[in-house]
C-alpha cells in the first residue's frame, strides 16, 4: 500500500533519515525508473541502537523492500533473532548474518533485490563466513532456485517459515545451504511481539491477518504468501493495549484485503464459511480496537471494493478515533479490463462502492492504486482509468505499469501486449492527472482546522514538525514547544499537492 513530491532519491537510506516518510502518508515516495512512481519501500535498513549488555551477540543486518507487510515481518524477524542471542547491526560490513526481505510484487522491484545481492557479494569474498539469507516474496517465488542463480546465498526463507530461521541459521553454520518456502494454512505469528526497528514511537503497524485467496491474475501475492487467515483478535488487541502503554497513538491495521477478515478459532477463512461458527469480522474488530484508548489512532489497509461493508463504514463513523481515510484500489476503469483482471466489480459497483463510503463519511479521503497497461488495454479503456479517477477524485494514488509475473493467472492466460512505451506514457497521463487531483484536494483544505497526531521533525526543516491529520494527509507547522505523540490542532494555510502547510491554532 503507499502522497507526492516526497521522492527519495537514495534508495539506501537508513531508517532515521526516513521518519518523517511514513509510507502511508506518503504514497508515491520513491521516484523510479520503471514505474516513475511506485509504492514500494526498497531497501531501508532496519535497526535499533546495539544495546550495550548485548556486545558479543551475532549481529543480523536487515534490509527490507517492498509493502508494509514485509517491513512489519521483518520485526517479526529480528523478534525470533533476538530471542535466541543476535542482535542487530546498521552497517552489513559489521554482520555475521545479512537478511534480505524481498518483494516480487513487480520484476523492477526483484532487479533490485539482485543487484543488491551483487553488492554482498563483494562483502562475502571478503569475509566468506558471512551468511546471506533471502527472506520473503521472491524467496517463496524462486526457492531452491535462487540458491542455484544468486550462487552467495547461503539460505531462503518464506513469509511463513521465520519460526525456523534460527534452525536453518544452524544448518547453514554447519555447513549445508538452507531453505524453508513451506506455506502454512495456519501461521499468525500471533504470539511473538515484533521489535519495532522503523520506529518513531508514535505510529505502528499491526498485521491482523496474512495470505490473500482472491487470485486477482496480475498479482503474485496470492502464491507467494499462501491461503489467506486471520489472526485472533484478542492478540490484536493486546499489541495495540501494549503499543497504547508504550507511548503509541496510532496503529495501522494491515491485511492484502481487510474486509476478508474472519475470525472464529483460526484457520483458513474458507472453512470458516463452512462450519458456520459465529465469527468477527472486520467491523468487529476495528470496533474492538477502537475500544482500546479514544487516544489510539487506528488506520487500516487495504480495503478491497468487492468486500468492503457498510458495517465497516458504520462502525468508522461511529468512533472517532478511526481515521476517515480508506485505501481503495480501483486498478483500472474499465469493466472489461477488471474482469481480465479477476478483480469481482464492475466500474459502476466501484462507483457506487465510493457513493456509499461518501454517504456516510462525507469528509473521508479515499486513495487507490492503478495499474496501466494490462493485458489488451485499449486507448479507450485506459481514458475509462482516467474518468474514473476524476470522477472518484482520489486524494492520493499510487500508480504502476503493469508488470507480468510468472505463474500468474495472467502470464498464463493472456498477452503482455501494450509495448512499454504506451505503458509509460499512460502512466505519465495517469500520474499528472493525480497530481492535479491531489493539489485540487490539498486546496480545498485551506483554512480548515485539522486535528494532528505529531509524528516527528520535518524532512526539510528543523524548525517545523510533521504530523498528519485524521484523512491521512501529511501536515507541516511550527515545531513550538510541541512533542512527537502529542495531538494538536493545525490550520491548513498553503499546500502543495503532497502536503498541507499551517499554524497551530487553539481548539475551537
Ligand atoms: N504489475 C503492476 N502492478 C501490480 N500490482 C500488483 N501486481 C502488479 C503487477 N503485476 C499493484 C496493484 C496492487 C498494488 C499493491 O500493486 O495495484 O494493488
Ligand atoms: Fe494481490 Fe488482489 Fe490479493 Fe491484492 S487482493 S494481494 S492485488 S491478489
Amino acid at each position: 500500500m503507499s502522497h507526492l513530491n516526497n521522492y527519495v532519491a537514495d534508495i539506501l537510506t537508513p531508517v532515521w533519515n526516513l521518519l518523517t516518510l511514513s509510507p502511508f502518508l506518503t504514497p508515491i515516495f520513491q521516484m523510479d525508473q520503471n514505474d516513475l512512481l511506485a509504492e514500494e519501500r526498497q531497501g531501508e535498513v532496519l535497526d535499533r541502537p546495539v544495546d550495550a549488555l548485548h556486545e558479543g551477540r551475532k549481529k543480523i543486518y536487515v534490509e527490507s523492500y517492498g509493502c508494509q507487510m514485509n517491513f512489519s515481518d521483518s520485526e517479526i524477524v529480528v523478534s525470533i533473532l533476538e530471542e535466541k542471542g543476535f542482535n542487530t547491526t546498521p552497517d552489513y560490513h559489521l554482520a555475521d548474518v545479512v537478511l534480505i526481505n524481498t518483494c516480487a510484487i513487480r520484476d523492477n522491484a526483484e532487479q533490485r533485490v539482485r543487484n543488491r545481492l551483487q553488492e554482498f557479494r563483494a562483502v562475502k569474498k571478503k569475509n566468506p563466513e558471512l551468511v546471506i539469507g533471502v527472506l520473503g516474496c521472491m524467496a517463496e517465488r524462486l526457492k531452491a532456485k535462487l540458491l542455484e542463480e544468486e550462487k552467495l546465498v547461503d539460505l531462503v526463507a518464506g513469509p511463513d517459515a521465520y519460526r525456523t530461521l534460527p534452525a536453518l541459521l544452524q544448518e547453514v553454520e554447519s555447513g549445508r545451504k538452507a531453505v524453508n518456502v513451506i506455506l502454512s494454512t495456519e501461521e499468525t505469528y500471533d504470539d511473538i511481539t515484533p521489535v519495532r526497528l522503523d520506529s518513531n514511537g508514535v505510529t505502528a503497524f499491526i498485521s491482523i491477518m496474512r495470505g490473500c485467496d482472491n487470485m486477482c491474475s496480475f498479482c503474485v501475492v496470492p502464491f507467494t504468501r499462501g491461503r489467506e487467515r486471520s489472526r485472533d483478535p484478542q492478540t490484536i488487541v493486546q499489541e495495540a493495549k501494549d503499543l497504547f502503554a508504550k507511548g503509541y497513538r496510532e496503529v495501522t491495521l494491515l491485511g492484502q484485503n481487510v474486509d476478508s477478515y474472519l475470525w472464529a478459532g483460526g484457520g483458513p477463512k474458507k472453512d470458516i464459511i463452512k462450519s458456520g461458527k459465529d465469527a468477527i469480522n472486520f467491523a468487529g474488530l476495528l470496533e474492538m480496537v477502537a475500544k482500546v484508548n479514544p487516544d489510539l489512532r487506528i488506520r487500516f489497509s487495504t480495503s478491497h471494493p468487492k468486500d468492503i461493508t457498510e458495517d465497516v463504514l458504520h462502525t468508522m463513523a461511529a468512533h472517532e478515533n478511526i481515521c476517515n481515510y480508506i485505501h481503495l484500489p480501483v486498478q483500472s476503469g474499465n469493466s472489461r479490463i477488471l474482469e481480465k483482471m479477476n478483480r469481482g466489480y464492475t466500474r459502476e459497483w466501484y462507483m457506487d462502492r465510493v457513493e456509499m463510503i461518501r454517504r456516510i463519511i462525507p469528509d473521508i479521503a479515499i486513495s487507490t492504486d492503478v495499474i496501466c497497461g494490462f493485458c489488451s488495454e485499449e486507448e479507450a479503456d485506459h481514458q475509462e482509468t482516467l474518468s474514473m479517477m476524476e470522477w472518484a477524485a482520489f486524494d492520493f494514488a499510487y500508480m504502476f505499469k503493469y508488470s507480468e509475473r510468472p505463474g500468474t493467472l495472467a502470464e498464463r492466460k493472456y498477452s503482455d501486449d501494450v509495448t512499454e512505451s504506451l505503458k509509460t506514457k499512460r502512466l505519465e497521463q495517469v500520474i499528472e492527472l493525480q497530481q492535479r487531483m491531489s493539489l485540487e484536494s490539498n486546496e480545498k483544505d485551506i483554512g480548515k482546522v485539522f486535528r494532528v497526531l505529531v509524528e516527528g521533525v520535518s524532512k526539510r526543516s528543523q524548525e517545523h514538525l510533521y504530523g498528519r491529520n485524521d484523512q491521512n494527509k501529511v501536515m507541516i507547522f511550527p515545531k513550538g514547544n510541541l512533542v512527537r505523540g502529542q495531538y494538536v490542532h493545525v490550520r491548513a494555510d498553503r499546500c502543495t499537492a503532497a502536503t498541507l502547510m499551517g499554524e497551530v491554532v487553539e481548539h475551537a
